[in-house]
């Protein structure tokens, strides 16, 4: 037992849980998952899993993606990122309704299995089934050599290292790095990206590891005390629009997850459909409201929030001081693209969940009634 502990306090490098090291492994993570793959001085891109199904991958007349969880939201940005940069249709599944709902697969369809384990139960027999009826199994899996990396025609490793923490952190980000490299290869496969665009996503995808470290180092302190300020929140809405609006479940599974408090993500605009009717003083609301094409539309709904006294908090494009005046508290996203923006604004969801479940007294490594891997239905 005293051995166990000692083993874990030299595995956790000084940090005093798994979940913050990975939290902060994330920059480095990243670039592993970039590394060999990305080179921003030819403006290349080589994936050789996408290679080797560039055919099927050229004639497929739509993509469909299957992952649970976490791996599920990487799944709906990797939609909007596909959708807009390939101009192919993509259908976003979660694996357990997937395999028991006797979808319309067959030779034709292209499958991209998102999972970290490369062993959660639901997304390896969804695949299976998908497999039998001749589809082509594509993986973006962390774990070599597990079941859904072996059951794969080809794929993608996110090299994201050893994740303990149950929560994933960096199993997320560098599943988001390894998909928009893959969207945008098939974008230049495809001829559906001109130069310009792709060199512009190429230079800042390498920017990103940066970008993660400068808002791990400059951000950490502002959110250490929004967390102290909405620790004992009964509830929380998280909002986003467009390629935000995955990145807005996502933060609103990491607390629901590593705190216990109740959250909810929503498109932005949906919100006057149903849970604007939970607004009220003790409500904290989080919008993700970077700069991009549709921030005018976030910064009304920010309005009608506010008009309802919701305590705000918003991500914003650093020195945006319009959208940081409107919030009761803000945290700063460095600039970006819209396409990449999305990556860096899980950090700080991240880190506020892991600071309000540490000031809860939660087990962040081992929350209550979850496991790392669901291998059981
Ligand atoms: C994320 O924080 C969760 N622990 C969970 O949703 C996880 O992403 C899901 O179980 C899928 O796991 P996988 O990526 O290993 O398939």
């Amino acid at each position: 037992q005293k051995l166990d502990m000692e083993l874990a306090s030299i595995e956790k490098a000084g940090y005093p849980h798994f979940m913050l090291k990975e939290i902060f492994e994330q920059p480095k993570a990243i670039q592993d998952c970039l590394r060999g793959r990305l080179d921003s001085t030819t403006h290349q891109i080589t994936l050789s899993g996408l290679e080797k199904v560039k055919d099927k991958l050229l004639a497929a007349h739509r993509i469909i993606i299957v992952a649970c969880g976490t791996s599920w939201h990487a799944a709906l940005l990797a939609e909007y990122w596909i959708e807009e940069l390939c101009r192919v249709p993509v259908e976003v599944e979660y694996a357990s309704e997937f395999r028991y709902r006797n979808p319309i697969v067959g030779p034709d369809d292209l499958i991209i299995a998102i999972s970290q384990s490369g062993e959660t139960a639901d997304t390896l027999v969804a695949l299976e089934n998908a497999k039998q009826h001749g589809a082509t199994i594509f993986g973006v899996v962390n774990v070599v050599g597990s079941s859904i990396a072996r059951l794969s025609d080809s794929g993608i490793y996110t090299h994201a290292g050893p994740e303990i923490g149950v929560a994933s952190t960096k199993a997320f980000t560098t599943q988001l790095a390894a998909l928009l490299l893959f969207a945008i290869k098939l974008a230049q496969y495809k001829q559906k990206i001109d130069t310009a665009t792709s060199d512009t996503l190429i230079n800042e995808l390498q920017a990103v590891p940066d970008k993660v470290q400068e808002i791990l180092n400059s951000q950490l302190e502002k959110i250490k005390s929004i967390a102290h300020k909405y620790v004992d929140a009964k509830d929380f809405l998280y909002l986003g629009r467009g390629y935000n609006f995955p990145i807005a479940l996502e933060g609103a599974l990491k607390l629901k997850e590593i705190s216990y408090i109740h959250a909810e993500g929503y498109p932005a605009a949906e919100m006057k459909h149903g849970p604007i009717a939970l607004v009220d003083e003790n409500l904290p609301v989080l919008f993700i409201a970077t700069k991009d094409k549709i921030q005018e539309k976030i910064i009304s709904n920010m309005q009608e929030i506010k008009a309802r006294s919701g305590q705000l908090i918003a991500l914003v494009s650093t020195d945006d001081t319009f959208v940081s005046s409107m919030a009761d508290d803000s945290i700063e996203i460095p600039e970006a693209h819209e396409i990449i923006a999305p990556i860096l604004s899980t950090i700080p969801l991240q880190l506020l969940a892991y600071y309000i479940g540490i000031a809860r007294g939660c087990d962040v490594d081992k929350p209550r009634n979850l496991a790392k891997s669901v291998t059981v239905e």
